[in-house]
């Protein structure tokens, strides 16, 4: 009897819940369009786009200005971490972990080049961050 082949890798690529897929299909054949154009296509789809966004704020108890729709991981690394560093342009250092995903470690590496200082925390063999080390991290003084 051959074994039963268990996949674990679900964090990073699922299988879509079939109630999704069934919500989802109208958008891949009919209801399409460019939701920043003008024509009517778009503005469906925009109006749709905007009922997601209110559905997605109720959801997560967030305002709905708080929402942004990225098209991957990677993306959103990105935005969350530009976001950051643009909001606070006094600060220049950046605090993350040797584990993070290569969209984030490339990123910080980019910053680096920009003149960014980063500070790479190591975790325990368990993946735990010494709290210690982070506290030490985040109050040094290149991040006030
Ligand atoms: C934290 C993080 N960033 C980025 C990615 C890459 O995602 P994508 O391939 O959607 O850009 C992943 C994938 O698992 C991730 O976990």
């Amino acid at each position: 009897m051959r074994d039963r082949i268990v996949y674990l890798d679900n964090n990073a690529t699922t299988a879509v819940a079939p109630e999704v897929f069934e919500e989802m299909q109208p958008y891949f054949s009919q209801l399409y369009g460019n939701p920043s154009s003008l024509h009517s296509f778009g503005g469906n789809i925009a109006h749709k786009l905007d009922e997601a966004r209110q559905r997605l704020a109720e959801l997560l108890g967030a305002d709905e200005d708080e929402i942004i729709f990225t098209s991957c991981g990677t993306e959103s690394d990105a935005t969350a971490i530009h976001s950051a560093l643009t909001t606070f342009p006094d600060k220049r250092h950046v605090v993350t972990s040797t584990v993070e995903h290569p969209a984030v470690l490339g990123l910080c590496e980019h910053l680096e080049d920009a003149g960014y200082q980063v500070t790479y925390l190591s975790i325990d063999e368990q993946g735990r961050l010494d709290l210690g080390e982070l506290a030490e991290a985040i109050s040094a003084p290149s991040s006030r």
